[in-house]
């Protein structure tokens, strides 16, 4: 028997990582093409599992392509989706039967009979035999050939969420409170999301003979690393697809980054030993022994797997040093540049002394989820910082608020907008987008919370911008299609500012995501900028808002924050009272967003902590971006 490989022994599910989303699914299309093809060439049916949500939308486009320009037909394809909401009417913009006709199904030549999705608007006393009629039909046309999975963060796929058996089948089930809280905003607030959902069973999916599960973006990372590499348990039930013969995960960088040959590519080979990797590795290690950098021995290095790093770079409190200093130098409370001061080590020049300074946040409240702290210290040090909001963040303020505002307007005597508002709301079906005007009110609701947010941070309300992107007003969450306007804008701000500073986010992140696509459009911009020469003296900093962090290794700025620099954050957050939970959280752990945020900065200082440097009460961080990154 030949010798496994380190990956393998971490590994039980073959996982593919791709660049991107888009180069993925190009190989899965074609796959799917040439599988489809060779059935027709049979004269048989080739029967498809298919997948909604997020994750399976760039694969539709690129089908659709193939449809559009290669000819293919899907005239032998029988379709049977996973999963549906329950109960749900077809016509309900979130419902998986409408999802897949605007996805896939209007675009491609399938005809209606063969189209399978479960039903979400039966009685319920008839869902039981609904669903044996939908296992029955996966059988008469001959099981399926290939299915597509997603993941959901709680591990599941279809809607088996944790607690599935192997074993189970098509049925009726209970949504996870963190599926539906994913869900919350395509439904306008949690308590619109409904309770149940009609799903495959685990063993109907294992039954297809071809699965492909594919996952993008970090917030996958982890829930991909644990279904690939731990033992298959009820508790995540994608694991059990180790059990599958024929299973591949298709993952993008991002998704692949917490698996063990990325993570810790020692542990499964011989690595390239860059600074990079040498902090990555030693701070682990600190960080496992709970010892600090400056106490690890050389034996903690050999009976860790790091004894090549230690022979290569040691002896280790060498090493140690090295490293300790590397993260010290991370820390500054200048996150402008220290004026007149030594910037040899620090993460920012000290030259201009006063910056031109520009925050770009996706949506109101991404700024001061991340960086509320650094905001009001640059206000302070007198650097010149505008905020820019690059969408307007309409779709995520619910009826109630929009509702309440207007209530307000009118007693004040605010006459016509606010009886036309409440009049929409009134006439508002249950299928019904909202109105362009209703938009506009909502961004009105979200520009007075930024305003009232930064306020909190010193700063004035001249210095704030507002794009309101055409991405975002002109689509729905989840499926957002940027373009050349989104592009000009955001060129026509960098220009007109010429920072010497950006501050960013949505490097990675889930790619159907508003942050992701706010990231992309700012790629795009600087890109067409590459000439301008006051790009050459700008650094730009990415932060994190949506609820991870960097990681100890990768920070390459820390601002710490002062106890009352914490409060003021919380308050800052604090004014986006749309955003608030609109369901109050009695006896249960759910946290709002500002506790959160500063749980997230009271970790990173933690770790700081633990490695044996000032311990702080807070760090906000950063990594600096450059194009290649
Ligand atoms: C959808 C489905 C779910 C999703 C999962 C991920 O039919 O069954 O398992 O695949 O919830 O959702 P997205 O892709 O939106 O992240």
């Amino acid at each position: 028997m030949s010798e496994r490989s380190g990956q393998e022994l971490y590994e039980r599910i073959p996982a593919k990582i791709y660049d991107d989303a888009q180069a993925a699914v190009v190989q899965v299309a074609g796959e799917i093409a040439a599988a489809i093809r060779e059935r027709q060439a049979s004269g048989g049916k080739f029967v498809l599992g298919l997948a909604t949500g997020s994750t399976p939308v760039p694969l539709y486009r690129e089908l659709i392509r193939i449809h559009r320009e290669e000819g293919l037909s899907f005239a032998n394809v029988i379709s049977f989706n996973l999963d549906e909401y329950f109960p749900i009417d077809d016509r309900h913009p979130e419902s998986y039967h409408r999802f897949m006709r605007e996805q896939l199904f209007d675009h491609i030549d399938m005809p209606d009979e063969q189209i399978n999705i479960p039903k979400g608007d039966v009685p319920r006393e008839e869902v039981f035999d609904a669903c044996k009629e939908y296992e029955d039909a996966i059988v008469a046309a001959g099981g399926i050939d290939i299915q597509i999975l997603g993941i959901g963060r709680t591990g599941h796929i279809g809607f088996n969420e944790p607690g599935s058996g192997p074993k189970s089948r098509t049925r009726l089930v209970t949504l996870d409170r963190l599926t539906r809280l994913d869900a919350a905003r395509d439904f306008h607030g949690e308590h619109n999301v409904p309770r149940y959902a009609v799903t495959m069973g685990v063993g109907t999916i294992m039954d297809a003979k071809k699965v492909y599960l594919l996952a993008w973006g970090r917030s996958k990372a982890e829930v991909i690393r644990a279904a690939v590499e731990d033992d298959p348990v009820e508790n995540l039930p994608a694991s059990f697809l180790q059990a599958h013969e024929n299973v591949s995960f298709i993952l993008d960088t991002a998704s692949g980054s917490e698996l063990t040959r990325n993570k810790y590519p020692w542990l499964v080979g011989f690595p390239d030993w860059t600074p990079e990797l040498a902090r990555e590795s030693v701070t682990h290690l600190s960080l496992k022994l709970g010892k600090p950098l400056l106490k690890l021995v050389d034996k903690d290095y050999q009976e860790n797997g790091l004894s090549e790093l230690v022979t290569e770079q040691g002896p280790a409190y060498g090493l140690n040093i090295r490293v300790f200093n590397e993260v010290q130098h991370t820390i500054t409370g200048w996150p402008g540049g220290k004026p007149d001061a030594d910037d040899t080590y620090r993460p920012e020049r000290a030259v201009p002394a006063q910056k031109r300074v520009l925050v770009l946040s996706p949506e109101p409240q991404d700024d001061v989820l991340a960086m509320a702290g650094t905001l009001s210290r640059l206000v302070a040090h007198g650097h010149d910082v505008t905020v820019a909001y690059l969408t307007s963040g309409s779709l995520g303020v619910p009826d109630e608020e929009a509702r309440w505002a207007a209530d307000l307007m009118l007693e004040a005597g605010g006459g016509e907008i606010a009886i036309d508002v409440l009049r929409e709301l009134d006439e508002k079906g249950d299928f019904d987008e909202d109105t362009a005007d209703l938009r506009q009110f909502k961004s009105y609701i979200r520009r007075n919370e930024a305003r009232a947010s930064l306020e909190r941070c010193g700063l004035e309300k001249e210095r704030i911008r507002f794009l309101d992107l055409p991405f975002y007003e002109e689509g729905r969450y989840r499926r957002f299609v940027t373009g050349e306007r989104d592009v000009v804008a955001v060129k026509e701000l960098l220009q007109s500012v010429q920072p010497h500073q950006v501050y960013v986010t949505g490097e990675a992140a889930d790619p159907s995501s508003v942050q992701a696509k706010s990231f992309s459009v700012f790629e795009q911009a600087i890109s067409e900028l590459a000439d301008e020469a006051w790009l050459s003296d700008c650094y730009v900093w990415l932060y994190r808002s949506d609820g991870s962090e960097w990681e100890i290794h990768q920070i390459e700025m820390s601002v710490p924050c002062s106890p009352d620099e914490v409060k003021t954050k919380a308050q800052a957050i604090y004014q986006h009272r749309s955003q608030r939970s609109q369901v109050p959280a009695i006896n249960e752990t759910q946290s709002e967003a500002w506790e959160q945020a500063v749980a997230r900065n009271r970790e990173t200082s933690s770790l700081y902590d633990r490695l044996g440097l000032a311990e702080y009460e807070a760090i906000e961080c950063f990594v600096r971006w450059t194009v290649s990154k």
